[in-house]
């Protein structure tokens, strides 16, 4: 049960998220707050203490209690990464599943995986969605739905890809398990072992993973915080080095959340075109924009370009349904093939549900309402950290997504604060884990899809007395 300053103390903090006390603003006075709110003056100063201890307050001596929320223009962006122009191996991948394997254990406070909580997805209407596609559609949902998979699913998701600026026929289309699977067999599709891949850095972990099980090698390529990729040092590694395939991922990248603007897409295209290196397009973020906006992939924006388009529905319906798809354009035919072989076809039930969900248009009504839960819940996330943690720290912005990248002070070694965090009950994503050449050390990245409550708090204030 919920002790009466713990209640008094959450009431406060509501009341300093929803601006009732501002940055700067002396908070009432004990007798005052006890008098207001019915406690006794013991429980006020308890409730305050425990504001202090989570970096909402300050006590001022002889003056009484102040409110320290800074705003997020005191933590400046991290700068445009700077890693090495050169191919490299992919390497420390092991930690990830211990960071993968922590989401399973309840005890442990998840700010590490960019998982959802299950706040943040439309839980009901996917269970509906499933009972009713296995019982109103057993002979599909019993049998083999072998490459390209679903017919309906593919029709819905052709018609989402032209209203989003991507005209797409449903036969241009595969369905895999996830963008994972989207993601390598994009690149088996188009490398060997041995081949160069152009990547963001930092990049996505499981990209590394796959550029690592392929034997590929993994050419990280600066990029900026708010526009990606940077073109010139695209340009030349793709001079210098023979680049085989580039991957991206240019609506609200992870960890970055940067949307590349359309004129630096074009630009990209042109690059790669001139190159004759495809691109393999990852948008499994697209869709979770703050903007209504829906920002147009580099996909449709030259329908003669060498693209791999890949994107799924974990991050926006249900990670456990495990559907994704691909539009592999001219390599369409070997990707299917590969498909096949790896898995036969991927389950027909979640393809059903998920069309389901499409057609009667609660994807659409989902995401209306979740993107501003996702802008709350970074807004909420960065103005948490930048209270608990060290001032000298810088803090991306995104644009989209889930998930924020923090610069710590240098000296800041993020694979062991991750070790001592996780001992301590808290999962955090460590920054070399997003690098081939293991970079990053003083970053880390977080997951803002959580529910909020005081073990957040508690997490950020392990973390900063880790820190
Ligand atoms: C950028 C990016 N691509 C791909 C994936 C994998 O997606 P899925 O769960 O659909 O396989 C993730 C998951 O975190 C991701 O962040």
């Amino acid at each position: 049960m919920e002790t009466r300053y713990a209640h008094l103390a959450a009431t406060l903090r509501d009341g300093i998220h929803a601006g009732l006390y501002r940055t700067g603003d002396r908070m009432p006075g004990l007798r005052a707050l006890s008098a207001q709110r019915g406690v006794s003056v013991a429980t006020a100063v308890m409730a305050y203490r425990q504001l202090e201890q989570e970096g909402y307050l300050e006590a001022r001596e002889r003056s009484g209690f102040y409110v320290r929320l800074r705003s997020t223009a005191q933590a400046p962006e991290p700068a445009v990464s700077a890693p090495a122009l050169r191919p490299a191996p992919v390497s420390g991948q092991e930690v990830v599943l211990r960071l993968v394997k922590a989401t399973y254990d309840p005890h442990i406070v998840q700010l590490g995986a960019a998982v959802p909580a299950p706040e943040f997805l439309p839980m009901r209407a996917v269970e509906r969605s499933l009972v009713a596609a296995a019982r109103l559609h057993r002979a599909r949902a019993s049998s083999y739905a072998f490459p390209p998979g679903d017919p309906e699913l593919r029709r819905l998701i052709a018609r989402r890809m032209g209203e989003i600026g991507c005209p797409t026929h449903p036969d241009e289309i595969l369905i895999t398990n996830g963008c994972q699977e989207a993601l390598t067999l994009a690149l088996r599709a188009v490398t060997e072992p041995g081949d160069v891949v152009a990547i963001e850095s930092p990049s996505y972990y499981g990209l590394l993973q796959v550029i690592e099980s392929l034997g590929l090698e993994a050419l990280e390529i600066p990029t900026h915080p708010r526009e990606g990729l940077s073109l010139e040092a695209l340009q030349l590694a793709l001079e210098r080095w023979p680049v085989k395939a580039c991957v991206a991922v240019p609506n609200f990248s992870n960890p970055l959340g940067y949307r590349m603007p359309d004129a630096n897409k074009r630009r990209l295209l042109e690059l790669l075109g001139q190159a004759g290196v495809p691109l393999i397009e990852d948008d499994i973020y697209g869709d979770l924009g703050f903007d209504a906006q829906r920002p147009r992939p580099c996909k449709g924006l030259d329908r003669k370009a060498d693209v791999l388009y890949c994107a799924s529905f974990s991050k926006s319906l249900s990670p456990g349904l495990r559907v994704g798809w691909i539009v592999p354009g001219p390599h369409l035919k070997r990707v299917e093939y590969l498909k096949y072989v790896g898995n036969l076809a991927t389950s027909s039930v979640p393809q059903i549900a998920v069309a389901e969900l499409l057609a009667s248009g609660q994807y659409d009504r989902h995401l209306r309402a979740v993107r501003g839960q996702y802008a709350a819940a970074v807004k909420r996330m960065t103005e948490a950290v930048i209270r608990h943690f060290p001032p000298d720290i810088r803090i991306t912005q995104p644009e989209g997504g889930f998930v924020i990248w923090i610069e710590l002070p240098k000296g800041v070694d993020s694979m062991q604060l991750a070790r001592h965090a996780l001992a301590e009950g808290v999962s955090i994503a460590p920054g070399p884990i997003f690098s081939a050449t293991r970079k990053y050390k003083n970053f880390v990245r977080l997951s803002c899809a959580c529910q909020w409550d005081a073990r957040i708090e508690r997490a950020l204030a392990t973390l900063a007395r880790l820190l």
